[in-house]
């Protein structure tokens, strides 16, 4: 399949270092000193929203802040010689929030690009106005929450857009002691109104993101640009190891009761059950003992754990041998445990005719030596796991050097991000022509 953008090099190339340059300012936008950390409905998100909209206002862009903190911009449908205010929309998104000490392209860099295919679409009408020459209105979205860093739930602005959001929510709290709710509140966003960013299944045509692979097999291929097959699923897990502290010095070992080593033989049981099951990866990324003194046994100790699979029924296999097994040490030690599911995210297939236009904006952009790019699926989380819930999602990866992520190292190159933008206008021309047809 031909390429349908008319693509001028220069442009193309100009738009990728404006999405490097962009990266590099937004990474500026940061409450960790010394690295990047930007979580929801903090002063930093504020920053980011304020910069984003304006660089959506630059391209003619309508703009609005959502109920749930979610900055958006439209590019109406041209209809004749007039803008089509209500036409049904192509989202182009991903998330502007952080993990703690990270790279500056996860989630942002599918934002950035997001607003060079706007740029690249959009038409002058007269007065000033631009609209886009398609079947649909383009939407980009710059998600408020996908990381879950500050309240512990993943994908809180996108849930919200999705119609997902659930009343017990309000009560997560930060680490300071901030529930959501009063969070909401202290960043000016009325949570009464959180049903307003619920977006109906027909006001949209379907979402496409494009994002970093956080992962080495494209850079293992020498491949520039994968089509995403599916978004794995994801359960995660605070769970507690209950024990009894005593003085380090003076219990004798067949005394103790060390929840510390209940919980580090649970991380060992993750790794190794994990390992036996291929598809499953299992991180425990969160460990503390309390009450955390050197000369006391730990009588308490919290831990996360975050289980990943391409299906879900894998995964859930994976949570009962590994519940069966903690039951074992936890016995063995003279311990007790119990876990609280904090998140549970079913897997996303991408939508047949979705890859397939992500493959023709592939091929198109030449990133790939034949007509068959690599498909892979996504063992990283993403804003389409909930959009998916309302609207078909497509995704195109981008090589990610050594495919380090959620690290300050988190690395793509210029001219993959040229590809990748060449790559997802077009993507978003073949599903025109595929709507026109
Ligand atoms: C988000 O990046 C996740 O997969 O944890
Ligand atoms: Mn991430
Ligand atoms: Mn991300």
């Amino acid at each position: 399949m031909p390429a349908l953008l008319e693509a001028d090099p220069d442009r193309i190339a100009s738009a990728a270092r404006r999405v490097m340059a962009r990266c590099d300012e937004l990474a500026r936008v940061t409450a960790m000193p010394g690295g990047i950390e930007r979580v929801y409905l903090s002063p930093e998100h504020a920053r980011v929203n304020r910069l984003a909209a304006e660089w959506m206002r630059e391209l003619g862009m309508r703009t609005r802040q959502d109920a749930a903190g979610n900055q958006i911009g439209r590019l109406d449908r041209i209809v004749g010689d007039r803008l089509d205010p209500d036409a049904p929309a192509l989202v182009i998104g991903s998330h502007l929030d952080t993990v703690p000490d990270a790279g500056r392209f996860d989630g942002i860099a599918g934002v950035l690009i997001g607003l060079e295919i706007a740029r690249l679409l959009r038409v002058p009408i007269g007065d000033g106005r631009f609209g886009v020459p398609l079947p649909f209105a383009i939407e980009v979205i710059a998600f408020s929450d996908e990381e879950g860093t500050r309240f512990g739930k993943a994908l809180l602005g996108s849930s919200a857009v999705a119609g997902l959001w659930a009343d017990d929510w309000w009560a997560l709290t930060d680490a300071a002691g901030t529930s959501l709710r009063q969070a909401f509140l202290e960043f000016g966003l009325d949570p009464a109104r959180i049903g307003e960013a619920a977006r109906r299944p027909d006001e949209l045509v379907g979402y496409l993101e494009a994002h970093i692979e956080q992962g080495p097999e494209l850079h293992r291929r020498g491949e520039a640009l994968a089509v995403v097959s599916s978004i794995a699923s994801a359960r995660r897990f605070q769970l507690v190891v209950e024990g009894e502290a005593r003085h380090a010095g003076g219990t004798p070992y067949d005394m103790r009761r060390d929840a510390l080593l209940g919980a580090s033989e649970a991380a060992l049981a993750v790794e190794r059950i994990c390992r036996e099951e291929h598809h499953i990866i299992g991180t425990v990324g969160q460990l503390e003992a309390f009450p955390g003194a050197v000369n006391i046994v730990p009588g308490e100790a919290r831990f996360s754990l975050d289980l990943r699979g391409e299906f879900d029924g894998e995964r859930d296999r994976v949570w009962d041998a590994l519940t069966r097994d903690l039951d074992a040490i936890m016995g063995r030690r003279g311990l007790r445990w119990h876990a609280r599911e904090v998140h549970n995210a079913a897997a996303v297939m991408c939508a047949p005719l979705l890859q397939d236009v992500v493959r023709e904006g592939i091929v198109g952009a030449g990133s790939s030596g034949g007509d068959e790019p690599p498909v892979i699926f996504s063992r990283a989380g993403h804003d389409g796991m909930s959009i998916g819930a309302i609207a078909d999602v497509g995704m195109l990866f981008l090589r990610n050097p050594d495919g380090i992520s959620h690290h300050p190292d988190e690395a793509v190159s210029a001219s993959d991000v040229a590809l990748g933008i060449r790559a997802l206008a077009d993507s978003v021309l073949h599903l025109a022509a595929d709507r026109r047809s």
